[in-house]
């Protein structure tokens, strides 16, 4: 037969009490103590604890600046070169090597996203038939934006250089305007340390043109781009009435860019953390 219950009451609540002072509340103490400090001590000498850096997905706005200079290394007689530049006071400074080149550039947003993806660059410099061309340097300079977690605004540069023992025709150059951090980023305001031009136009002095100065100047920077990847394609038997070509194409990438965190990100964290080592 089932039976049916009647009544019932829960079991036997039992308190066991101690003095403030007695070994049994110490003991009490330093279970609880014990409880939540190693666990954070753990977490914190793991270094996991606090974060330091973060990072974050961001294709930058790049845009070409329409400065350029550029040198090209006549063979096969020593020492010689042509050059030109759109800064007036460098081109002034080459007298009879001075050679104007033709230039083409054409920047394209292929995603249609208002930022641009790539460059295409082109050059044409007319030579003398007794002229031939066994390298190239090649400074070309942009303005660079970053805006999702801090500003930055600055001014960078690709840094194009080829040489060859056989004279060319033609360079073909297709890479990316790579992002190089030295330093972390800041996670919000505005910064325009960089905000200068790479090559100081106005400056009359010859020092000032010099490609080794220049590009020591720049990397004193610690935020910078370069020309990475560069594949460079050397073609040789130029016909002598025409031109040498540079042919370059310079993408500019989604950048993986490294920021120091704020506080309440680093509190988050912290808190994460806490809740998942226990
Ligand atoms: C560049 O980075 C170094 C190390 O992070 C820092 O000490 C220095 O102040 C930075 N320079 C500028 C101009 O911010
Ligand atoms: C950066 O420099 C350019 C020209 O040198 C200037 O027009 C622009 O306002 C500057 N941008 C910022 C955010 O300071
Ligand atoms: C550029 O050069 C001129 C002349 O030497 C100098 O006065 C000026 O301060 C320089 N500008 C920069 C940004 O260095
Ligand atoms: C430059 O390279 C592109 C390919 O990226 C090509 O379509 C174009 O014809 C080349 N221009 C010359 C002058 O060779």
């Amino acid at each position: 037969m089932a039976g049916v219950e009647l009544f019932s009451h829960p079991a036997l609540y039992t308190r066991y009490r101690a003095g403030l002072c007695s070994a049994a509340a110490l003991a009490l103490l330093v279970i609880t103590v014990l409880t939540y400090v190693p666990p954070l001590l753990v977490a914190y000498r793991s270094h996991g604890f606090w974060l330091k850096q973060s990072a974050y997905l961001e294709q930058p706005t790049v845009r070409f600046r329409y400065e350029v200079l550029f040198v090209a290394t006549i063979g096969p007689g020593p020492d010689s070169f042509l050059a030109w530049s759109t800064f007036p006071a460098f081109n002034r400074l080459q007298e009879d090597r001075l050679r104007v080149p033709l230039l083409s550039t054409r920047e394209e947003d292929k995603n249609q996203d208002g930022k641009m993806d790539q460059l295409h660059f082109k050059l044409e410099l007319p030579l003398q038939p007794t002229e031939h061309v066994v390298g190239v340097q090649l400074i070309l300079l942009f303005s660079y934006k970053l805006y999702r977690m801090s500003t930055l605004v600055m001014q960078s540069m690709a840094f194009l250089q080829f040489f060859s023992p056989v004279p060319g025709s033609q360079l073909y150059m297709n890479g990316d305007l790579k992002l190089n951090q030295r330093q972390l980023l800041n996670h919000c305001g505005l910064d325009t340390r960089y905000n200068v031009s790479v090559v100081n136009g106005t400056s009359p002095f010859a020092s000032d043109y010099d490609l080794t100065n220049i590009i020591a100047a720049y990397w004193d920077r610690n935020v910078t781009t370069v020309f990475s990847d560069p594949n460079p394609v050397w073609m040789t038997g130029r016909a002598t009435d025409t031109p040498f070509i540079i042919n370059a194409t310079i993408h500019y990438p989604v950048e993986v860019i490294l920021y120091q965190p704020g506080f309440w990100e680093i509190i988050k964290f912290a808190w994460i953390q806490l809740i998942y080592d226990k």
